[in-house]
């Protein structure tokens, strides 16, 4: 063996014990990382709690002084924590868990204001499923001269409106008509009210105000090959070429590309973060940092229609959801280009055990720019403008 390679082998021997030094301080939380988290709370005092239910598990980021010290060599590994929203017998906990050193939780507080933590993926499946059982609601369905096994239903958060407190994690239930289109958002049952209790997961409220009726299907799906001509697919899939290899190198979840380099990682709330992008100076080998941390801090849509049933619309897409839990799976060739590098995200589910989305993100470049850059004049000798 060549002695240079010593390093790198005692680096990977190290890495089996899953040491800190594996990851970049920014790395996100790994699938064993996740279930080491999860059996740290289990063996904790919210095990003995009648209904435990994880809402949110992610880095605690160190802070971005030992960051900054870590990259430049001036500190070695940077421990690991995670910081968790957890349910449990109808509280909230905050808790900080050290998961390179001691593997135990470092701070655990009950959250006591407004708000509640968002929603996670389970509880809204099992929300949705309710009204299908639920006997007014099946004689709205029937009243209206719809098929039950045509309806389906999405939680709606409640929101706050200056009330008291609430006292119980809400949602309202928005239930469409399928049929022969996936444009449900088209075709809603208009006039009904299905209030839920998440922490009962029960229906606790009904009303059914008015009947409106139901667009019909035809003309609605979105999908390009479920169009007609000319409206159906206009342009014929392409290949890239890059008879040389691709320009981007992806070294764990450090992205290099030209004179660029970046961190890109992944979060149940926040989706894509990039941080620590730098770009090398054209002076010298050194880089320059362009920035520290990045990602859409929230996405915001109101539908703001003033009735009984619209006026809680109002999508906080980040906070109330997770951009990375509505995260799908990127389709190779169709989302993403055929010279597309993928990444596979992870996240805790309900019961705390990590959930793979695969291929949630991919890099890949893109030929853009010709046009704008290409510049010439008849003034500029050697060029055929003039011939
Ligand atoms: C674990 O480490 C944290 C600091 O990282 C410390 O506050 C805590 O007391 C330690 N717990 C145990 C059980 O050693
Ligand atoms: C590299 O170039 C930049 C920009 O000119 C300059 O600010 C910086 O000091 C240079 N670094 C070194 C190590 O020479």
């Amino acid at each position: 063996m060549a002695p240079t390679k010593l390093p790198s082998l005692l680096l990977f021997l190290f890495c089996l014990y899953r040491s800190s030094a594996c990851y970049h301080p920014l790395d996100p939380l790994t699938p064993s990382e996740i279930s080491t988290i999860r059996s740290i709370i289990k063996s904790s005092h919210l095990a003995s709690s009648k209904s435990l239910a994880f809402h949110y598990v992610g880095l605690d980021e160190p802070d971005k002084p030992d960051v900054l010290a870590w990259q430049s060599g001036r500190r070695a590994a940077l421990p690991r924590r995670a910081f968790v929203i957890a349910r449990a017998d109808g509280q909230t906990n905050e808790l900080y868990i050290d998961i390179s050193n001691n593997k135990s939780i470092t701070s655990d507080k009950i959250y006591d204001g407004f708000g509640y933590p968002r929603v996670n993926v389970e509880e809204q499946t099992a929300a949705s499923a309710l009204p299908l059982n639920y006997r007014p609601f099946v004689a709205s369905v029937r009243k209206r001269g719809l098929e039950l096994k045509e309806v389906v239903c999405g939680a709606s958060t409640v929101g706050w409106y200056g009330e008291e407190r609430q006292g119980r994690r809400l949602v309202n239930l928005l239930c469409f008509v399928t049929g022969d289109t996936v444009n449900l958002f088209m075709r809603p049952l208009e006039g009904l009210t299905i209030l839920v209790d998440l922490d009962a997961m029960e229906i606790v409220e009904y009303k059914d105000r008015r009947v409106v009726p139901v667009p019909k299907a035809a003309g609605t799906d979105y999908r390009a090959s479920k169009q007609e001509p000319p409206f159906g697919p206009q342009t014929k899939p392409g290949v890239v070429v890059q008879p040389e290899g691709k320009g981007v190198t992806i070294d764990g979840h450090i992205v290099s590309w030209s004179n660029w380099v970046f961190h890109l990682s992944f979060d149940a709330q926040a989706g894509t973060i990039i941080s620590l992008a730098s770009v090398q100076e054209t002076e010298n080998s050194t880089h320059r940092s362009v920035l520290y941390r990045g990602h859409v801090s929230e996405l915001f849509v109101p539908y703001m229609n003033p009735s009984e049933e619209w006026y809680f619309r109002t999508f906080f897409d980040a906070g109330e959801y997770g951009f990375g839990l509505s995260a799908s799976s990127l389709e190779p060739m169709m989302d993403c280009p055929a010279n597309a590098a993928f990444m596979d995200a992870f996240y805790a589910g309900q019961d705390g055990r990590p959930v793979m989305i695969q291929n949630a993100l991919c890099v890949f470049e893109r030929y853009d720019g010709d046009p704008s850059w290409r510049h010439t004049g008849s003034e500029i000798p050697g060029t055929a403008a003039s011939s």
